[in-house]
């Protein structure tokens, strides 16, 4: 696993940060041709013509639109005006000097037990007063000084909900979080840090001071902690709240007494996670190589890779209904065309069918029986209800990693890949918040209790588990848009419906997987995607992405393709939309077109 630290570095991927502190002038300079950019975007966008009324109404919401062959993308106008006075402002950092205290606080009693003596120990972000008692017992403590984070510094800039990951324009630039001068000291038996915690403040998980600590200490560990025979070392964080699960693992923790933590990390996994950007900013998996048109070669990655164990898998998760059986079925079967050699699990509650399960062993997926998670905070009988039964993934823990993917997706390109990066590693969503529907993690009981735990005390912006482990994983990493393809069109412009279906057409595939949004496909008549016949189902229609995933459906054995038959049910919906959408004449007509679908007169009963 040593070589995953080298490739990134073989990669090229973190110069950014490996490069000598840039002075502040550079890191201004730089985010002001970010500004000049979105300006003279911002500009073009004006001069398209609108109404001025719509404009007038519009400016702070308005989006920039740009395309080009390999992608569109937007960004909200407003927020890189006020980034540009954040970098602006910025430039009275001080060294952190710690506050008074009124109290002494007592050394862990843990630790005095383990009655070691004469340590060197590392000391970030604690007050002078928290470690008299630590000098007292022969051991000596190594301050570590650091520029402490702009306040103005905000997640959003660390984690911006679009990036120029295909490197078209200005390609991507973090900002830089100050990191003390790791160079400067000499190995250290164990760490002791003050992570700040603004618990229950709103916000206070996507704190830039928090991570700032967190990542000091986790880069200060993988570089300069002694390690134990077993490849650990020694931290102790006081916290109010718990540290990141992200850089913290939860089975690393060995001890707790009161607000400190004292965890034995496993540098291996530690080391694997700091190599990684420090937010989303940047991409974790770049798919260019240098220029334009150069596909990246990932073959490279594979190679240099530990070879595939059976401790890997991707799965996918059923329960409630049986309307995405089809959808599983032909996930696996899109999962083997890409050759992959890991296993396939699907985790299903008690309300799929004997024969839908015999079915979906058939296409592929091995079967784990669950019961569902009720989310405390939705109501009865909500479409969201019991959507935290994606939490069981944690338990699988016979596997090392999981690349989850959603049911409602079907994957073009080998995706191996992911199983290199550690929790979470994910496409973006919106703002600073990554999709769901692919993502990598880490099977662990001691994760599942914590997620558990924590239904009651979070609640998820939009009642589903993205939501929920979107306020527990804040520190994900970003993967291109095209692992990940969301079926969605949120411009309303031709230049980008062209683009992106380029995209969904493109033989071979340009895309690794289509995230089909919207009414399912085999929801759909295979004549057209039914998502025309509502209105406000229209940012989700493309014929073309319909289509493909057709094509996927055909390639199938007959015998799978049945379970893919439209109930009497879905079939009255599908004729209420088309005449509903006939009587509103709404646009795109696709209501005129003659029905050929032979599912029409197939009874799913009789299957
Ligand atoms: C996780 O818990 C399950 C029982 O709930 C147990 O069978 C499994 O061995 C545990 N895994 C580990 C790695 O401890
Ligand atoms: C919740 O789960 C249901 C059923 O599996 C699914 O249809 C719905 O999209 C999910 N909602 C969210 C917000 O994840
Ligand atoms: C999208 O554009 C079409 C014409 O190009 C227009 O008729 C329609 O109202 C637009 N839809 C929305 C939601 O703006
Ligand atoms: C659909 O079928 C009807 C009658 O069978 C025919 O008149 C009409 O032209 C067809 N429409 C299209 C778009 O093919």
């Amino acid at each position: 696993m040593k070589n995953s630290y080298n490739l990134l570095e073989k990669l090229g991927l973190y110069k950014m940060f490996l490069k000598a502190t840039p002075s502040k002038a550079l890191v201004i300079r730089i985010n002001v041709i970010i500004f000049a950019f979105f300006l003279v975007a911002y500009c073009t966008l004006l001069l398209r013509p609108s109404s001025p009324s719509a404009y007038q109404d519009k400016v702070a919401s308005s989006s920039l639109v740009r395309c080009s062959l390999r992608e569109c993308h937007h960004k909200a106008a407003e927020s890189d005006v006020k980034m540009k006075a954040v970098l602006e402002e910025q430039g009275g950092n001080q060294m952190i000097s710690p506050k008074k205290t009124i109290a002494r606080r007592e050394k862990p009693k843990f630790l005095q037990e383990m009655g070691i003596r004469g340590m060197k120990i590392g000391a970030i972000n604690m007050e002078d007063e928290d470690l008299s008692e630590w000098e007292v017992h022969g051991d000596t403590i190594v301050k570590v000084p650091f520029e402490k984070v702009s306040d103005l510094f905000e997640w959003k800039h660390l984690f911006p909900e679009w990036i120029d990951e295909e490197e078209e324009n200005e390609g991507f630039l973090c900002p830089e979080i100050p990191m003390p001068t790791f160079e400067e000291y000499g190995n250290l038996d164990m760490l002791v840090a003050n992570l700040p915690c603004n618990f229950p403040e709103k916000g206070w998980a996507r704190d830039m001071f928090r991570l700032q600590v967190h990542l000091i200490v986790a880069n200060m560990a993988a570089k300069k902690g002694r390690r134990d025979w077993y490849g650990r070392t020694k931290v102790v964080l006081l916290s109010k709240c718990r540290p990141m699960l992200d850089l913290f693992r939860c089975d690393d923790l060995v001890r707790r007494e009161g607000d400190w933590w004292y965890y034995e990390p496993e540098m291996v996994k530690l080391e694997e996670r700091v190599s990684l950007p420090m937010g989303s900013c940047n991409l974790a998996l770049p798919l260019w190589g240098q220029g334009v048109n150069e596909v990246y070669d990932a073959s490279n990655i594979e190679q240099s890779t530990r070879k595939p164990t059976k401790r890997e898998a991707y799965v996918t998760v059923l329960h409630s209904s049986e309307s995405y059986v089809c959808g599983a079925i032909t996930l696996a079967q899109s999962l083997l065309q890409t050759g992959t050699k890991r296993d396939l699990v699907i985790l299903i509650d008690k309300a799929i069918s004997l024969p839908k399960r015999e079915a979906l062993v058939a296409a592929g997926w091995k079967i784990r029986l669950i019961k569902r998670i009720r989310n405390p905070r939705a109501e009865k009988g909500t479409y969201n209800e019991y959507n935290y039964s994606k939490f069981r993934l944690w338990q699988l823990t016979d596997y090392d990693k999981l690349v989850f993917i959603d049911s409602d997706i079907v994957v073009l390109r080998n995706l191996d890949l992911l199983f290199h990066f550690p929790q979470i590693t994910a496409t973006g969503n919106d703002g600073s918040i990554f999709n769901s529907g692919i993502m990598v993690l880490e099977p662990s009981n001691c994760t599942f209790r914590t997620l558990m735990g924590l239904r009651k005390e979070i609640t998820s912006y939009n009642g589903g588990d993205q939501g929920f482990l979107n306020e527990v994983f804040v520190w994900w990493h970003r993967l291109p848009r095209r692992v990940n393809f969301l079926k969605n069109f949120w411009s309303n412009s031709s230049l980008e419906a062209s683009v992106k279906n380029h995209l969904f057409e493109a033989d071979p595939p340009k895309l690794y997987s289509i995230h089909y949004l919207g009414l399912k496909p085999w929801l759909c008549y295979r004549d057209y995607d039914c998502n025309w016949d509502v209105a406000d189902q229209h940012i989700y229609a493309s014929d073309v992405a319909h289509k493909r995933w057709w094509k996927l459906h055909d390639s199938m054995d007959v015998k799978l393709q049945k379970f893919c038959a439209l109930s009497k049910l879905r079939k009255r919906d599908l004729e209420w939309d088309r005449n509903k959408a006939n009587k509103l004449k709404i646009n795109g007509d696709h209501w005129k077109i003659n029905i050929t679908d032979d599912r029409r007169f197939v009874k799913q009963d009789l299957l």
